[in-house]
């Protein structure tokens, strides 16, 4: 499962690439006013930062600009993902900038009807929001189960699932057990996923254990230099 982080938070996106985990990096025109740089400069510094899919959303609604948006974002760097709504004109550009060989994102999918009208459109991914459908009383993840069992019935389908509008872990692997192909976590839930109170208990006493034995691996300066990121 791949895992791209959902945010335009540009220190954000160098700490938690910094892991080697980042296999991409998901934007949206909420996350680029929330970050608040040029839009056109971010995308690129993003680009820079990290080498998988980048998606940068267009802003048009009309077919036309959507395409002509789409295609100045493509020339920003190669991993840019062209990101397009899921509407009659998205759709349109979906196929046209596939056609010139651009990767695209079709967001604000919220039905499995939607998610086969993207997979028709070539769609490199089809971006269903689970959070935002549990906030209205409706199960987010059967509508993952549901997009990837349908596009398992035809071997010829190529859009891959990437599970959006993630709030917290649980989402993540329920995900990952239905067999979703990428989820894009906001960067606290990548966070969350780190944690168990018995890794901290169970390290805490592992320590103590070993500082009763009073040994140490590394030699005092050679520790001093790890710890400073120079050795
Ligand atoms: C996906 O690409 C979207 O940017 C995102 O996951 C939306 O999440 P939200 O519902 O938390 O805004």
């Amino acid at each position: 499962m791949k895992f791209f982080i959902d945010t335009a938070d540009l220190n954000e996106i160098r700490d938690l690439a910094a892991t080697g985990l980042l296999d991409g990096v998901t934007t949206n025109p909420s996350l680029i006013a929330k970050a608040g740089g040029d839009f056109l400069e971010t995308v690129k510094e993003i680009c820079d930062v990290v080498p998988g899919d980048v998606s940068a959303e267009v802003t048009a609604t009309d077919y036309h600009t959507m395409v002509r948006e789409g295609q100045r974002l493509a020339k920003l760097a190669d991993n840019v993902v062209i990101k397009v709504p899921l509407t009659m004109d998205g759709l349109k550009a979906c196929k046209t900038l596939r056609n010139e060989g651009a990767k695209v994102n079709v967001t604000l999918c919220f039905s499995s009807a939607q998610a086969i009208l993207a997979a028709k459109a070539g769609a490199t991914y089809i971006s269903p929001f689970v959070g935002r459908l549990d906030d209205i009383a409706t199960s987010g993840m059967d509508l993952i189960a549901d997009i990837v069992q349908i596009y398992d019935n035809y071997p010829d389908i190529e859009t891959e699932v990437l599970v959006a509008s993630i709030r917290h872990p649980l989402h993540l692997v329920e995900a990952a057990r239905m067999g979703a192909h990428v989820a894009t976590l906001p960067p606290a839930v990548l966070r969350q996923l780190f944690n168990h109170p018995l890794t901290d208990k169970g390290l805490a006493a592992f320590l103590a254990d070993w500082e009763a034995t009073g040994q140490t691996i590394l030699e005092e300066s050679e520790a001093a230099s790890a710890t400073a990121g120079r050795g």
